[in-house]
């Protein structure tokens, strides 16, 4: 819904939809975070939730971040456990920790007791957030929304607090399957519910997080979370871009494509030349470079974005980005030194 004279940056859903954009474009995960002045600021006597409970504030950080850095999405400023409230989870998100839940779901009868989603209900907060930041956005970039993935939302909910190894997670998923089962379809449930209540508020693209399902093998994933996450890609096709995410988890690249994505975001463990490779044309990239190159600024990082784009180059498609969330010691400037690089390398081209 463009006002007249003015004119949406394309070029990030050009690339979701495959088609040739004016230049690569580029957004941060977490690019509303620690590492910006601003948000450091107004973070200063609040906490994450606060912030995201209040739609005037979830809006600004969102634009503080998009002017900032001059990248070509926004992505909304929530949490992936805010609608595991509305299903009656209590949590809090600790300063340094992340998210802590009051009662972890370990039985059948804790996930018996998990309640439907009702969006407008439970999560008003955020719609009203997306509203507020369309509006301040004025159609100048498009808006990605996002949830959890159901498999990344259960490691918080079992686990109790953020885990390396989801020990428990996994415990129930081989010791109890039928409960898992049950865990897994109300949260896909959950989630499809929440993405498409997103999409009805105008978000332009999503992005579904399963943070954490790298720790699982090939055939456990295909056994316990493929079918999931399919059906919630599959509920939203052909209304918005999806992208998938996941770090560290290379040797679900096949798996991931067979949920069916329009975009998957990979990490700097993967070379994106083999991505390219193996994603066949079925889904376009996002990646891939590694944080800790944002954070070190300097000639490597300008040689590995170089490297990135070159690897791309033929390829519709990608979505420049980092392999995962932006470090919060990342200088700005660094980042704002990679969305010009990538711009300006890939505007020549075309
Ligand atoms: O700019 C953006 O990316 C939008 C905002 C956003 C937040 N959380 C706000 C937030 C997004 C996209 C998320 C997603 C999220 N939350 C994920 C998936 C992405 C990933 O990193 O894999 C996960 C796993 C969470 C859970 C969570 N919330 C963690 C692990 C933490 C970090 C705790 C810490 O203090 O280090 C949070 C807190 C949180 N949510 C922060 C932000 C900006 C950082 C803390 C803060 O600002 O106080």
């Amino acid at each position: 819904m463009l006002r007249e004279g003015v004119s949406m940056n394309t070029t990030f859903l050009d690339a979701c939809g495959k088609k040739e954009p004016l230049h690569t474009p580029v957004w941060f995960m977490r690019q509303a975070g620690r590492y910006l002045p601003s948000y450091r600021a107004m973070k200063a006597n609040r906490s994450v939730m606060d912030i995201a409970r209040d739609p005037t504030l979830a809006s600004q950080v969102v634009v503080d971040a998009v002017n900032a850095l001059d990248v070509d999405a926004g992505i909304i400023f929530a949490d992936i456990m805010l609608p595991l409230e509305g299903m009656g989870v209590e949590f809090k998100i600790e300063e340094n920790v992340g998210p802590v839940v009051t009662r972890p779901i370990r039985t059948a009868e804790d996930v018996n007791s998990l309640r439907a989603l009702s969006p407008q209900e439970d999560v008003g907060y955020v719609f009203d957030g997306i509203e507020a930041t369309l509006q301040k956005l004025d159609d100048s970039v498009p808006l990605i929304g996002f949830s959890g993935a159901p498999f990344t939302l259960a490691g918080y909910i079992v686990e109790g607090r953020p885990s390396r190894d989801l020990e428990k997670t996994k415990q129930m998923m081989y010791g109890d399957p039928e409960t898992w089962h049950r865990l897994m379809s109300a949260l896909t449930r959950m989630v499809s519910t929440y993405l498409a209540a997103q999409v009805s508020h105008g978000v332009d693209a999503v992005q579904l997080f399963d943070s954490w399902v790298g720790c699982l093998s090939p055939s456990d994933y295909e056994k316990y979370v493929f079918e999931y996450t399919k059906t919630i890609m599959r509920s939203l096709g052909g209304k918005v871009p999806r992208i998938h995410f996941c770090a560290n988890s290379s040797s679900l690249f096949e798996q991931f494509i067979g949920t069916g994505p329009d975009v998957l975001s990979v990490d700097w463990r993967l070379p994106i030349s083999e991505a390219w490779n193996r994603s066949k044309g079925r889904a376009g990239i996002q990646g891939n470079l590694d944080p800790v190159l944002a954070l070190a600024g300097g000639e490597s990082m300008r040689r590995e974005v170089g490297s990135i784009l070159e690897q791309s180059i033929g390829h519709l498609g990608h979505v420049f980005s980092l392999g995962h969330g932006v470090l919060r010691d990342t200088p700005p400037e660094n980042l704002r030194g990679i969305v010009k690089a990538v711009h300006e390398t890939t505007r020549q081209r075309a």
